[in-house]
């Protein structure tokens, strides 16, 4: 291992910046990232809110995580937002994984309407009913994952919820559905969100073929991962 001189890095130290600027520089660097728009069943009916602090984490079984933030209220409470709310309450809800066709719709269930708002309705999405479990999914998406939350860890200074779910469905659009499973990325289209109102399209794709380890430098049972 050779250590190159040092470029020039500017090192921010977090416990020196605030939570503003720890937010801007976490969204800002890990990008693009996937967007869950989460579907929960509520005391009120059917919710939808994005969550892009969201990925795949494990198989066997296949499993999800996502967070979620507290939102403050006008009287300047912490006050969990409905998704993690509702996830907290029923331990279910779906991932409908967003494309650009509904990416004016997401954005809608983005805003922080209260309770009394049906923001599924107002954004123009259908519902259709899960196979597994009580909340609905979104027809308008072409991908549906139907969770089930196995652990809700509390994370954070603030009531942030870590949310780890198992997968239990993939309904996937049969449009997108190619030979052995593999999936049609153009036809997809998924957004993926870059920081502040930004978003990327997959437009621009690069194959890297993954190389073998020489037999005696194989490390044993090696394979899969994220
Ligand atoms: C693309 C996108 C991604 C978002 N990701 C998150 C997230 O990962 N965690 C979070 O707490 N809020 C996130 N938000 C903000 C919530 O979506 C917003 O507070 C929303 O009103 C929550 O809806 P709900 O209260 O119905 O769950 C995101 C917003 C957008 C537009």
């Amino acid at each position: 291992m050779q250590h190159a001189n040092s470029p020039t890095f500017k090192t921010i130290l977090s416990s020196e910046i605030d939570q503003p600027m720890q937010y801007k520089l976490l969204a800002g660097v890990i990008i693009p990232r996937p967007i869950a728009l989460v579907t929960t069943l509520g005391p009120r009916g059917p919710n939808a809110g994005p969550y892009s602090f969201f990925n795949g984490i494990a198989t066997d079984p296949p499993m999800v995580v996502l967070s979620g933030g507290p939102r403050k209220t006008p009287e300047g409470e912490w006050a969990m937002k409905d998704t993690i709310r509702n996830i907290e309450a029923s331990r279910e809800f779906v991932v409908n994984l967003v494309s650009t066709p509904i990416l004016d719709k997401m954005n809608i269930c983005a805003t922080d309407f209260d309770e009394t708002v049906d923001e599924i309705d107002l954004a123009g999405f259908t519902t259709v009913a899960s196979k597994h479990i009580a909340a609905p999914r979104l027809r308008e998406a072409m991908v549906h994952l139907e969770c089930r939350a196995v652990q809700i860890i509390p994370i954070s200074n603030r009531p942030y919820r870590m949310i780890l779910g198992e997968v239990l469905c993939f309904h996937i659009d049969e449009k997108i559905l190619q030979e052995r499973n593999r999936i049609d990325v153009a036809g997809f289209d998924p957004v993926g969100r870059l920081s502040g109102d930004d978003y990327t399209r997959v437009t621009d794709r690069l194959s890297v073929r993954r190389i073998p380890p020489p037999k005696d430098k194989a490390a044993p049972g090696a394979g899969g991962g994220g």
